[in-house]
């Protein structure tokens, strides 16, 4: 049994890594079609060995196509995912366009699996915000063992959940200030070489980021709604992996070695937890790799059981490409998709 699937996006961060996962996992195709904008159609993307021409989204017909992954933003999402799912393909989101619409699953394979089943009212199932969805890997087992009470999160997140746009702006500008040539702002409200911004997406009226938001409303929709979570999302002059300083409170005790314990044998997760120079994993060792990374696990003596720890992944594998191929996987486990096209 094998699926047609069409990666919108195909061009951009996270769409590249789709197609390098696709191929890695050994998914299975029957074909994959490259989509972006009409500006990159003809261009090409690699598929393993293979070349892919770029084809333009607003030109594709998707009634013989299985499965969509959308990497293209809200905007097209918004415009586009709800066309292509009546078409009868089921579309697997990216961006924040129907996260929080009740009718779509917002789905992590290892922390809410069950919830897939939903999908059929619309055809789409959310992908959730990179800095959530490692959170809620690590989280998951420790609130299943002693009932998380509070999370007080602060992320550090590179430059590459920006897109492409972001990561060639922390190139230049850092190519700048070594030749002593202009530093231009573009992309980021301030300049990030050399420097960390404590703004990700836009203000809210409570003084939140849209960015700090999303952490709290996708950790209640997927993990439990009675989690109290507050977060300062920040921006760093990192190219890939975003880390996570994390500190829960939870309503039964659990000591750092239990959380070790229970952490070691927890889907999606790797401890690495060394209390000695290096023995903890930084974003730079995160990136390729498809494990969240948890470090640093203490207790904190300032609340009644309390735990501090910090948690890195590589947000365009775990935070996106990863998660959406690992939702594909599940809805073929689950038998919930067949394909259109039958093999001759
Ligand atoms: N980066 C992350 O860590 C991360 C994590 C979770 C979710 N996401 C989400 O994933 C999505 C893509 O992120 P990214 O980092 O891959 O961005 P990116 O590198 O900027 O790539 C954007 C992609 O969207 C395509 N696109 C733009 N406008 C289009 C249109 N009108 N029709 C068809 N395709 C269009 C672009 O094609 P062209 O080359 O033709 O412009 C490109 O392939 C966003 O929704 C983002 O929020 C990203």
């Amino acid at each position: 049994m094998s699926f047609k699937v069409a990666i919108v996006g195909a061009t951009g961060n996270v769409g590249r890594e789709m197609l390098n996962i696709l191929e890695e996992r050994g998914f299975p195709v029957s074909e994959v079609v490259a989509l972006a904008s009409r500006r990159s159609q003809g261009t090409e993307v690699s598929f393993g060995d293979r070349t892919l021409k770029v084809r333009a989204l607003d030109q594709y017909d998707f009634s013989d196509t299985d499965i969509c992954i959308m990497s293209a933003g809200g905007n097209v999402s918004k415009e586009w995912s709800p066309k292509i799912g009546k078409q009868g393909c089921v579309v697997i989101d990216n961006s924040s366009a129907f996260r929080y619409d009740q009718d779509v699953p917002l789905i992590v394979p290892e922390v809410n699996p069950d919830a897939i089943s939903l999908f059929t009212r619309k055809n789409i199932i959310a992908n959730p915000n990179c800095s959530t969805a490692q959170l809620v890997v690590a989280l998951k087992p420790l609130h299943d063992l002693a009932t998380i009470k509070r999370v007080v999160v602060a992320t550090y997140q590179s430059v590459s959940g920006a897109g492409k746009e972001g990561m060639d702006e922390l190139f230049t500008q850092t190519r700048a200030v070594f030749v002593a040539d202009q530093v231009d702002v573009k992309k980021f409200t301030k300049r990030i070489a050399f420097n960390v911004i404590p703004h990700i997406d836009v203000f809210l009226d409570d003084g939140f980021t849209k960015e700090e938001w999303k952490m709290v409303a996708e950790t209640k929709k997927m993990l439990d709604p009675k989690i109290m979570l507050t977060a300062t999302c920040v921006r760093v002059p990192v190219f890939i992996g975003h880390s996570e300083a994390v500190n829960i409170e939870f309503e039964k005790p659990i000591t750092a070695e239990e959380a070790r314990e229970i952490l070691r044998e927890a889907p999606g997760c790797q401890v690495l937890d060394k209390r000695e120079d290096g023995g903890y994993i930084t974003p730079l060792e995160s990136a390729g790799e498809d494990a969240t990374f948890i470090s640093r696990i203490r207790e904190d003596s300032t609340v009644d059981n309390g735990l501090s720890m910090w948690i890195v992944s590589d947000n365009l594998r775990k935070g996106a490409a990863l998660n959406a191929v690992q939702i594909a996987e599940l809805l073929i486990e689950r038998g919930l998709i067949q394909p259109k096209k039958k093999a001759a």
